[in-house]
């Protein structure tokens, strides 16, 4: 499409695009393309565009030139120009190409065995570490990398990156891709350790809960979680700081089996991730779908998930806030990680500024429907929530553990699960 050359609007013209039908005192804005789309498009490898997926695996894969191997984007509702996902797949007995960026970036291993060389721009010494289904890792920011398949078939690897963000404000490959600044400060000192997984627990500065710095956690379907109990008794979560990465973090949490979280309404942008377990998500708009949208008529509102490990979802796909409700049917415990999600006191949390409150201060949070929060209390969800979960169960040979108290008003406060 040609641009018009400027003309200044004359009479009752307004700046601005417009629609020939309707003259030009109707001023449009228009959807551009931004620069992360573009080069996402310029890529050449397929972009899956949806809710979720059951398992990321299904997904076709292309030949992948920059990158090699083979591989898809997944771009799911609610994370675009924000989050970059993709699979990636190794042939056998073979590695990616040589790779160094800007923007910080995370692995998790869905299948095969090998290992990432990682080095910093004008030194020859050359650190690695090995991996296997479900380890998780992250590059330090900028470091050169490579990844290896050592195994005779396939691996299959499920990456989240912060390349949207810095393609979009820097607008420029050789910065982006060809820049050799060292960050001394995420990847230097002694490097024989920096790939040891670590498993010593501090607390999440913002939340008091419990994180891990460890730039690969070998297998994230065995590591031990801490008890949370935020969610409910026998709720375990732990939040995986890796690589000194300042906008890149989310969580690991492991939901008991038979027990399901309070629904929840936020901005999008949270993606979970399944590395065990059987679950199922819904996710519904808040404003059109309000609180009970099956009883209201207003089911065809909600959209479900039902995935495992290798599955992932956008829990609030937008545009504004939306509902959503995640549940643990299967026999064993769900394990599930939030792939997305900045640091509080970085940029990037939840795009909050911090203006509301002052440092120090006790921020509440978790709270329900009438205490200030957006949690549906269990007693005012709609009745087919627990009905369907309850099916479920049966037909999957587990068994709710949702103490029946939780069902009264009396009850609400009982912590199960939430979030
Ligand atoms: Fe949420």
């Amino acid at each position: 499409m040609t641009t018009p050359k400027f003309r200044e609007p004359v009479g009752n013209e307004k700046g601005g695009w417009w629609d020939e039908k309707e003259g030009r005192t109707l001023p449009y804005g228009r959807r551009i393309e931004t620069a992360w789309e573009r080069f996402r498009t310029e890529e050449g490898i397929p972009v899956f565009e949806g809710v979720g997926i059951s398992d990321c695996r299904d997904l076709p894969r292309g030949d992948w030139r920059r990158v090699g191997g083979k591989g898809t984007y997944v771009q799911l509702i609610g994370t675009n120009n924000t989050y970059g996902m993709f699979v990636v797949e190794v042939p056998p007995r073979s590695a990616l190409n040589v790779q160094r960026h800007m923007y910080e970036e995370r692995y998790m291993v869905v299948e095969g065995r090998g290992s990432t060389e990682v080095w910093k721009s004008g030194d020859s010494a050359v650190s690695a570490f090995e991996w296997q289904p479900w380890s998780l890792f992250s590059i330090p920011l900028n470091a050169n990398f490579r990844i290896i398949n050592s195994s005779s078939s396939p691996a299959i690897l499920f990456a989240t990156n912060t390349a949207p963000r810095i393609i979009n404000v820097f607008q420029s490959d050789r910065f982006v891709f060809d820049c050799d600044f060292n960050f001394d400060e995420r990847f230097g000192g002694n490097l024989e350790d920096y790939w040891k997984s670590k498993d010593e627990l501090e607390h999440l500065p913002a939340y008091g809960r419990a994180m891990v710095q460890s730039n690969v956690i070998p297998d994230t379907v065995s590591a031990y979680l801490p008890l949370d109990q935020n969610r409910g008794p026998g709720h375990r979560w732990v939040s995986p700081a890796q690589a000194g990465n300042t906008t890149l973090q989310g969580w690991i949490a492991e939901y008991p089996s038979g027990r399901y979280a309070k629904a929840h309404a936020h901005g999008a942008g949270a993606v979970l991730f399944c590395i065990r377990g059987k679950g199922y998500s819904i996710t519904w708009p808040s404003k059109e779908g309000g609180t009970t949208p099956w009883k209201d008529g207003k089911g065809d509102l909600v959209q479900m998930l039902e995935y495992g490990p290798g599955g992932l979802i956008s829990a609030a796909p937008g545009p504004s806030d939306w509902y959503h409700q995640h549940f643990s049917y299967g026999r064993d415990p769900w394990r599930i990680m939030r792939c997305t999600g900045g640091i509080m006191g970085n940029p990037g949390f939840e795009g909050g500024r911090g203006d509301e409150h002052k440092v120090g201060d006790l921020i509440p949070i978790h709270r329900e429907l009438g205490q200030g929060g957006n949690a549906i209390p269990y007693h005012m969800q709609d009745p087919w929530v627990r009905e369907y979960f309850e099916a479920k169960c049966r037909e999957e040979g587990s068994e709710t553990t949702m103490p029946p108290e939780v069902y009264t008003e009396s009850g609400a406060n009982i912590q199960v699960m939430e979030d």
